[in-house]
């Protein structure tokens, strides 16, 4: 009965015809945490209602305004209001009696496991912070942290939070240069790292990459390296210090200093529409509170009972807000999974969700268009009962694959979320509700209560019901990013000029004739590939400080799993010949090794000219079209029509 993954632009036609609607089960609704009424109340004095969710942490100061927003778009939010983050992930839990509550189950890719109590982690995490602090880390120093999916990220983390030094975590599978461009943005001088990770099997290097990138980042005081894999690394003495040799041996006390709500928290790079990453800032105690209360509110965490799985990297926003902060703020249980989903086996997240009876699964489109690919009979296996939720982040779920996960994993009962905010929302902000929503497969639905969001035209009005537009924030809310690292300007620049006094999110959207709003993908530079932003700019830049290239584009073209797949088309410099195979293969080499694998493309076109308007503006909407298969669109602001006839004619299977 279920539809084979269809992609391509009838996606987005079928999307918006879809007319299933799921209506929450009663048994769901009378239990659930979210109420109709939520929305409401929120409307009728939204500064109140966050007021109220910034109750569910504690404050060793209690602030004296909710918000001030009387230099837009600067926000505070809280202001004067002082706490400890990881206080309010650990301690207030051990304190009040739940410190035999497990925080993590962790689930080691080559089979090893580890319980997590919150008095453990609080106590590993106070070793680390007093480590840190002996290594000279002072509030609001960086910390950069290039580690594996295992409990001592969380550990580092919560220690650089717990001495207010803001902690910059970059995705393992980030390169030596993105690794170094980052720590050079943020000025750390402690790295955080593993000797290795372990990734469909094998053991693969951090340390190493960590030495390369700090081959040219002199104020880098010190290595903390923890010992995963065991393999050999190279070592400096004096700078690299061994985990097991420095936090497990210091002390289990470490008092937890109060600092000011609008303390740094975090910097996370993100892709932009240039080629140069951006560092979100996200501060404590609004960025807090909005983890905290989606995590409970979307996902109808019973913290007593639920198992909660984010299937996500740590690396990512996702990883930051719902496998760490929300969770650990709410006392939650979740399961750390370090590997990929088919070591050793393509049934592995089923395998770990009934060994730990996970109740509510996070994870992206991306991985279940993969699992649709490997077919419904590996799930079948499995009973998957212990689910009661599940839900979806990072970009839009098409119809088939949310009914799909809904028949399959939720085995045709759980509620569905489809949730969409990005790394600069710090949280959830448009979502079902479960309990309260009816569902349409494909729909992000509504804005959280305390969310103003809107579908603005170009002149930045309101569309009409059944229009699209652009997705806009309307209102400031308490974990929105509160700056570019570093650069105001852009910050400004970015998100808040395009239509003055509104939050620009970059997306395309589409509200029904419900005002029930669908995502339709990035509407800049941005490329969404498995889930993971990459700027085409970016890997433009990558590709022409290779020797061989003259000129690059870059496109985002449709794919079946990953939803978008990155095709580049270059110009070779005449001295490279004319592109064999070879040279194909050392580019895509290149970019894995300038980026990160992840920013490999899946194709490298090389051709003889790139379609440029007059102005010398790469049509990068053409190129689309070629890599897509698809009829080439209007070509009549090209400077040269017959440059499409050539890079087509250049095709596999061109005329
Ligand atoms: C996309 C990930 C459609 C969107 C949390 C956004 C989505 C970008 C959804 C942010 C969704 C995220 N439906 N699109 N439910 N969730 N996106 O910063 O394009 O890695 O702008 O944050 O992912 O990606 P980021």
């Amino acid at each position: 009965m279920v539809a084979e993954p269809s992609e391509t632009d009838e996606t987005i036609a079928n999307l918006l015809h879809e007319q299933r609607r799921f209506p929450p089960e009663a048994s769901f609704a009378a239990q659930a945490n979210a109420t109709s009424s939520d929305y409401e109340e929120a409307a009728g004095d939204r500064l109140a209602f966050w007021a109220r969710q910034a109750d569910r942490l504690d404050w060793s100061q209690k602030w004296s305004e909710v918000l001030d927003w009387s230099n837009p778009p600067f926000a505070k939010w809280f202001v004067g209001g002082r706490l400890n983050a990881a206080y309010n992930c650990l301690d207030r839990h051990v304190a009040a009696g739940r410190g035999e509550k497990v925080a993590y189950y962790f689930e080691g890719e080559v089979g090893d496991t580890r319980t997590i109590t919150y008095a453990q982690l609080t106590r590993m995490v106070c070793q680390a912070a007093n480590t840190l602090t002996r290594l000279g880390v002072m509030p609001g120093d960086r910390v950069a942290i290039y580690m594996p999916m295992i409990p001592e990220t969380v550990v580092a983390m919560l220690a650089c939070a717990r001495i207010g030094a803001p902690h910059t975590v970059v995705f393992g599978g980030f390169s030596a240069d993105a690794l170094r461009t980052r720590i050079h943005d943020c000025d750390a001088r402690i790295v955080i790292t593993s000797d290795g990770a372990y990734r469909r099997g094998k053991a693969t290097g951090l340390k190493s990459a960590v030495d390369e990138a700090l081959l040219d980042c002199p104020d880098v005081r010190n290595v903390l390296v923890v010992r995963r894999t065991g393999q050999e690394i190279d070592w400096t003495p004096g700078r690299d210090i061994w985990w097991h040799e420095s936090v497990e041996l210091a002390s289990t006390e470490h008092n937890a200093e109060a600092f000011d709500a609008e303390h740094p928290l975090y910097v996370m790079y993100t892709s932009g529409t240039t080629g140069k990453p951006k560092g979100i800032l996200h501060t404590t105690g609004g960025y807090l509170t909005g983890c905290a209360y989606t995590h409970w509110a979307v996902f109808d965490l019973k913290a007593e009972s639920d198992i909660f799985w984010t299937a996500a990297d740590i690396g990512w926003v996702t990883g930051h807000s719902y496998i760490v902060y929300g969770p650990l703020a709410n006392g939650a249980t979740s399961v750390l999974y370090e590997g990929t989903p088919d070591t050793p086996h393509q049934g592995r997240w089923w395998e770990i969700i009934d060994k730990y009876n996970v109740s509510i699964l996070y994870c992206a489109p991306t991985a279940i268009r993969t699992f649709m690919k490997w077919g419904a009979g590996i799930p079948a296996k499995y009973s998957l009962r212990s689910l009661r939720l599940i839900g979806s982040v990072g970009e839009p779920i098409n119809p088939a694959a949310y009914m799909w996960y809904r028949e399959n994993i939720g085995h045709g009962q759980t509620p569905v979320v489809d949730t969409w905010w990005q790394t600069e929302t710090g949280a959830i902000m448009i979502s079902p509700l479960p309990g309260v929503t009816a569902g349409k497969p494909g729909a992000a639905m509504r804005p959280l209560p305390g969310v103003a969001a809107d579908v603005v035209n170009d002149a930045g009005t309101p569309v009409e019901n059944g229009s699209g537009g652009y997705l806009v924030l309307t209102e400031p809310w308490p974990s929105m990013l509160r700056t570019i690292w570093g650069d105001n300007d852009r910050y400004v620049d970015t998100y808040w000029s395009r239509f003055p006094g509104l939050y620009f999110a970059g997306d395309g959207a589409k509200k029904d004739d419900d005002g029930d709003i669908w995502l339709l993908g990035r509407v800049d530079d941005v490329m969404n590939v498995a889930g993971h932003r990459l700027s085409t700019t970016e890997i433009e830049s990558a590709l022409v400080a290779h020797p061989k290239v003259a000129e690059a584009a870059v496109v985002g073209a449709l794919d079946e799993t990953t939803g978008q797949a990155i095709v580049a088309f270059v110009i070779l410099r005449t001295e490279a010949g004319d592109g064999g195979p070879e040279v194909v293969q050392e580019l895509r080499e290149h970019v894995a090794k300038e980026i990160g694998k992840i920013a490999r493309p899946r194709q490298i076109m090389v051709v003889a000219e790139l379609p440029k308007t007059r102005s010398g503006k790469i049509m990068r909407r053409l190129l689309k079209d070629v890599a897509q298969d698809r009829p080439i669109g209007d070509v009549t602001t090209l400077a040269d029509s017959s440059v499409m006839d050539l890079i087509k004619a250049g095709m596999p299977g061109g005329a």
